[in-house]
């Protein structure tokens, strides 16, 4: 089997920039794999577009549909990558979920992780990696940023925080889960740290190309 990482963090963190910064230095060494959810595929991306451009719906639909587009992703994507011993780097996964559905919505953490529960069946990434910054900092990156707003994007910054605090949580009740790398940083800086919490993690097993 290759190896499962997955990067989380609140709007502003960086995510993306970082991924894809990572992956093009890992791949000197390693075949990696890079993807986002909701999307990757051509039926999650279409779910995507539901979600993020859409009309808003009602707050379980809205935990059902990221959970369709994660369960089609993981099938057609990750599971095929990861069975040709591949490096995975996905962009957000079930933790995505347990902060912005069950923390910052509303809606449980219980009973988001049971729906995801269903739609992975076991499939839990071997590293998480959390880029951490204060919300007021994202804020500020996001308003500093031409980016187009998607429809999460636009929430109130009391749900953002309420994000944080999800994720913050989770972190707290599962460390071992967790690699949390300060990104209120240089990307440069956040980008070293991340390869080198890879590194470790991949020393452990024998991917290389
Ligand atoms: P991003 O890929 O640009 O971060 O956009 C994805 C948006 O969807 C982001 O606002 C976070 C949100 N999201 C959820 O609310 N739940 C999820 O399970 C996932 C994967 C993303």
């Amino acid at each position: 089997m290759g190896l499962f990482i997955t990067i989380e963090g609140p709007e502003g963190s960086g995510k993306t920039t970082i991924l894809e910064l990572v992956a093009q230095h890992l791949a000197l060494t390693h075949d990696v794999v890079t993807t986002r959810e909701p999307g990757g595929v051509q039926t999650a991306e279409a779910i995507r577009n539901i979600l993020l451009e859409g009309e808003a719906v009602d707050a379980r639909t809205e935990v059902l549909l990221f959970a369709a587009a994660r369960r089609e992703h993981l099938v057609e994507k990750v599971m095929p990558a990861l069975a040709s011993h591949k490096v995975v780097l996905c962009d957000r996964f079930v933790d995505s979920s347990l902060a912005y559905q069950g923390y910052a919505r509303h809606i449980g953490v219980e009973d988001v992780q049971m729906i995801n529960d269903f739609a992975i069946e076991g499939y839990y990434p071997d590293m998480t990696i959390y880029l951490d910054i204060p919300a007021a900092l994202g804020r500020e990156r996001i308003q500093a940023n031409q980016r187009v707003q998607n429809r999460l994007d636009k929430e109130s910054y009391a749900f953002h925080e309420r994000v944080i605090g999800g994720y913050r949580q989770l972190i707290a009740k599962h460390p071992e889960r967790y690699t949390v790398i300060d990104a209120s940083r240089s990307v440069e800086d956040v980008t070293a740290d991340v390869i080198a919490a890879i590194q470790q993690k991949l020393a452990q097993k024998s991917l290389e190309k």
